[in-house]
């Protein structure tokens, strides 16, 4: 059978890093309560005029580097975003013409902080009925443009960034050996649209309004859920907990990922955590996350990365990959 191997992968962050002691000067918060409710110790924010696509294209360039593709050899590009540069075009169209990618097509998935595992789903759709044979999956995120930075509850959160993989059609022989994508499982309830939302929209009041959370309905909603689905994409895959070598979660909060892995029943020390540097960078946390973990030589080929996430929606899932 056919399976979407990964084949390459990058990142970027922006230039500035802003310090949890920033935050102090202007709001009732301290350093150590970001620190100890959240794992977050800095983030990274764009520069102004610094976009979405500019960060996705940077990512991009980077992982068709690692893949030793070009932008040319593409079929898709998937891109994950809450924070388009615009309503429309896609910012997945504005990241392919700066590939040089004239043919093929490219689209954006919404599923906030869940979409990079939305769309790795897409793309391994895609590469499965056959309609592409290489993807290039995205998550970009300015989360900075839509804070509140009078509230002290949301605005410490949040971080920029990009990560990119390239996946690529491969012959597999259908078990849980082979190498690339083996199970994908997604989920949403909008019935808890309000616990997590922003509080604005072209078709509503016409500006792109500011993220507003209910913090702890959110964190329970978490735990429970990215420990469902990371167990019934395992499932899926005809596999348990005791086979996964690294989970990387979607990096919104430590007492999160330390939560749910332990639910799971995976080791503390196969928790890929960059959270203390990123914060939370919505759809580009898992690929970041991934290409930090990646650059630091801690996968080896053959091992099962257990990746999975929760936003707003709420929308959740997971994805099974062997490196
Ligand atoms: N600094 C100081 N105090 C703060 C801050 C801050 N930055 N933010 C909130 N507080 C205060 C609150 O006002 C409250 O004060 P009060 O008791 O006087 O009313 C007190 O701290 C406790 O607030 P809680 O909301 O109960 O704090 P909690 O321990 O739940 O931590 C947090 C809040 C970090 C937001 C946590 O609920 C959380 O991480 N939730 C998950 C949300 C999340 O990660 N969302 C991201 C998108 S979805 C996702 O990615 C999973």
């Amino acid at each position: 059978m056919i399976r979407a191997v990964l084949r390459g992968c990058g990142h970027y962050l922006p230039q500035r890093v802003v310090e949890n002691a920033e935050f102090a000067a202007t709001l009732d918060t301290s350093d150590e309560w970001i620190r100890t409710r959240t794992g977050i110790e800095r983030r990274h924010f764009a520069a102004e005029g610094e976009k979405t696509s500019d960060l996705a294209i940077a990512a991009s360039r980077a992982a068709l580097a690692n893949a030793g593709l070009t932008g040319a050899e593409l079929d898709a590009i998937v891109l994950a975003t809450a924070t388009p540069d615009q309503t429309f075009p896609s910012t997945a169209t504005r990241v392919q013409a700066a590939l040089g990618m004239h043919g093929g097509f490219a689209f954006d998935v919404q599923a906030v902080c869940a979409g990079f595992v939305f769309a790795l789903a897409q793309a391994d759709a895609l590469i499965r009925v056959g309609l592409a044979r290489r993807v290039l999956v995205i998550g970009a995120e300015v989360f900075s443009r839509i804070l509140d930075f009078s509230d002290r509850g949301t605005c410490v959160l949040f971080g920029d960034g990009a990560g990119a993989v390239v996946l690529e059609a491969a012959e597999g022989i259908g078990d849980a050996t082979d190498r690339g994508l083996l199970a994908t499982d997604l989920r949403s309830d909008g019935r808890y649209n309000e616990i997590l939302y922003v509080d604005g929209g072209p078709s509503t009041t016409g500006q792109a309004g500011v993220v507003r959370m209910a913090g702890q309905d959110v964190f329970k909603h978490a735990v429970v859920k990215l420990a469902e689905t990371g167990a019934a994409a395992l499932a899926r895959a005809g596999l348990g907990p005791a086979d996964v070598d690294w989970l990387v979660p979607h990096q919104a909060n430590l007492r999160i990922m330390t939560m749910t892995a332990q639910k799971l029943g995976v080791a503390r020390e196969r928790v890929v955590v960059t959270v203390q540097e990123h914060g939370n960078t919505s759809a580009a946390s898992i690929p970041l996350a991934l290409s930090t973990a990646a650059g630091e030589g801690r996968f080896s080929p053959g091992d099962l990365v257990l990746m999975e996430a929760i936003g707003g929606g709420l929308a959740w899932g997971a994805a099974v990959l062997r490196w």
